[in-house]
C-alpha cells in the first residue's frame, strides 16, 4: 500500500502535551513505546486503516522559544517521566520536527500567557486579526506544501486563554467576517483565530483546550463551506474522566448526589497559567458542568484548581462525594486520583488525530459528534455519560470497518 503523510500542526508546539505527543510518535517509530494509553490500538480499531506512526509529520505554532529536546529534558528532571535512553534514540528525530515551528499569535491572549512569549511572538504583537488568519494559514499551507503532505490536521494544545465576550459563542460567519475585517479590535480569541486559519488552509481542526476554538455556529458553517472537520473541547483525561463513569452510576441506582467537591492541585506550566483567575474560569468551567446534565438536578459542586510547584507534571485530585441513600441515610465515596497530566493526554492526542484522519477520508465535513469520549465539553453531541460517548464510537468504527471491507 502506498505511504500516506499526514501534518499533525501543534498550537503550543513545544508545550507539556505537544512535547509528549512528539517524543511518544518518535519513540513508537523507533520501537522503543508499546501502544499502552492508545484507545486507538484496541483490537476493535485494526480494521481501519488507522496512520501509522512514521508516516506522520510534526509542525507547530509556539510563542516561546525552546526545542523538542530541552522541554523533554525538564519532563525528565522534574516529572521523572520517560528515561534518557528514549531521549537519546530519537533527539535526531526531534530536531527535525524542531525546524517546523513559528511564532504563535499573542492576540486576545491576556496578561498571564503573554507572559510566557519570547521575542519573536513579541514582535507579531500590532498585526490585525485578519493578518494573523493570514500569517497562520500562510505558515501551515508552506508546511503542507513543502513536506508533501495529504493532509493536515491542527491540533490546538496551547494554554487555555481567558474566556471572550459571552455573545461570540453565537456569532454566525457573517458576523465573524464583520469581525475579522473591521476596524475595532475583535473580540475573536486567539484559538478561534488558530482555527479560522487552520480551516482556510483547508486543514482538519482539533481543539484539546477549554478555551473556544472552533465551539461557535460561524465556525461550524465555515467548517462545512471549507469542506473541513472539526471537534473539542477540553480532554477528558482525568478527574473528569471519573466523574463521566462514576456520576452515571449513582444516577441509575438512584442515590442521591447532594454534593461532589474536587481539589486539584498539580505543578506544570498550564497549572501556572491557570493560577490566573482569568484563564482558570474557562478550566473549571468545563470541569463542572457535567454533574446537572447527567444527574438531571445540580447538588453543590466546588472545583478548585492550585498551581503547587514541586508536583511537576503531576496531579493529584481529591474527590469527595457526599450522597444519601434509602431512609435519607448519607453516604460518601472519596477517591484520589493520581495521574501524570501529559502522558494521561498524549495518547488521546495520536488517537485524535489518526481518527480525524480517518474520517476525513470519509469524506465528511463539520462537527466528529462521535468523538465525546475524549473531551470534557464535547461538541455536536448532548451525551455526557462516559459510556454511551464510548458506544458512540464504537458504532462509528463499526460502521468505518464495514465501509473498508466494501472498498
Ligand atoms: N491532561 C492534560 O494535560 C490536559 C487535559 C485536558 C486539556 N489540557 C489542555 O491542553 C493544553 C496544553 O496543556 P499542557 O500541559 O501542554 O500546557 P503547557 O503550558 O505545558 O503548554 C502550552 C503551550 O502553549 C504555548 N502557547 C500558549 N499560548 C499560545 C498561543 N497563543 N499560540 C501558540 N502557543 C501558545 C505555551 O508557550 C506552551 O508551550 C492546556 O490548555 C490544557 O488545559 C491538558
Amino acid at each position: 500500500m502506498a505511504k500516506r503523510k499526514v501534518g499533525v500542526w501543534l498550537v503550543g508546539a513545544w508545550g507539556g502535551v505537544a512535547t509528549t505527543v512528539v517524543v511518544g510518535l518518535a519513540a513508537l517509530r523507533k520501537g522503543l513505546s508499546d501502544t499502552t494509553g492508545l484507545v486507538t490500538s484496541l483490537p476493535p480499531f485494526a480494521p481501519l486503516d488507522l496512520v501509522q506512526w512514521d508516516e506522520i509529520v510534526i509542525g507547530g505554532h509556539e510563542i516561546r522559544e525552546t526545542t523538542y529536546s530541552a522541554e523533554a529534558q525538564v519532563l525528565i528532571e522534574k516529572s521523572h517521566v520517560f528515561n534518557e535512553k528514549t531521549l537519546a534514540g530519537i533527539s535526531s528525530q526531534l530536531a527535525r520536527f524542531d525546524r517546523n515551528i513559528r511564532p504563535g499569535t499573542l492576540y486576545n491572549v491576556g496578561a498571564k500567557i503573554e507572559s510566557l512569549a519570547g521575542p519573536l511572538a513579541l514582535k507579531t504583537r500590532n498585526e490585525t486579526a485578519s493578518h494573523v488568519v493570514a500569517r497562520l494559514a500562510k505558515d501551515i499551507t508552506e508546511f503542507k506544501a513543502s513536506h508533501k503532505l495529504d493532509r493536515v490536521i491542527v491540533m490546538n494544545v496551547s494554554s487555555t486563554e481567558p474566556p471572550p465576550p459571552d455573545e461570540v459563542r453565537t456569532w454566525n460567519w457573517s458576523d465573524v467576517q464583520k469581525s475579522l475585517s473591521g476596524k475595532s479590535h475583535s473580540s475573536l480569541p486567539a484559538s478561534t483565530l488558530y482555527a479560522i486559519a487552520a480551516m482556510q488552509s483547508g486543514s482538519h481542526f482539533v481543539n484539546f483546550t477549554p478555551s473556544i476554538g472552533s465551539d461557535l455556529p460561524g465556525l461550524d458553517e465555515y467548517a462545512r463551506k471549507q469542506q473541513v472537520l472539526h471537534v473539542g473541547r477540553d480532554g477528558k483525561t482525568g478527574e473528569t474522566l471519573m466523574k463521566a463513569v462514576l456520576a452515571p452510576m449513582f444516577a441509575a441506582r438512584n442515590l442521591k448526589v447532594m454534593s461532589w467537591v474536587g481539589h486539584n492541585i498539580f505543578g506544570n506550566l498550564d497549572g501556572k497559567v491557570l493560577d490566573d483567575p482569568a484563564n482558570k474560569a474557562n478550566k473549571v468551567k468545563s470541569k463542572d458542568h457535567l454533574l446537572t446534565e447527567i444527574l438531571g438536578y445540580k447538588p453543590q459542586t466546588l472545583v478548585s484548581i492550585e498551581y503547587v510547584e514541586s508536583m511537576g507534571d503531576w496531579k493529584t485530585a481529591w474527590d469527595h462525594i457526599h450522597f444519601q441513600g434509602f431512609l435519607g441515610t448519607p453516604m460518601v465515596l472519596q477517591f484520589t486520583w493520581q495521574g501524570c497530566d501529559s502522558l494521561l493526554a498524549a495518547p488521546l492526542v495520536i488517537d485524535l488525530v489518526r481518527l480525524t484522519e480517518r474520517e476525513a477520508r470519509r469524506g465528511t465535513s463539520g462537527v466528529m459528534s462521535h468523538l465525546g469520549s475524549f473531551f470534557k465539553s464535547p461538541m455536536g453531541t448532548d451525551e455526557p455519560a462516559f459510556a454511551y460517548q464510548f458506544q458512540q464510537l464504537m458504532q462509528w468504527v463499526e460502521r468505518t470497518a464495514k465501509e473498508e471491507g466494501e472498498e
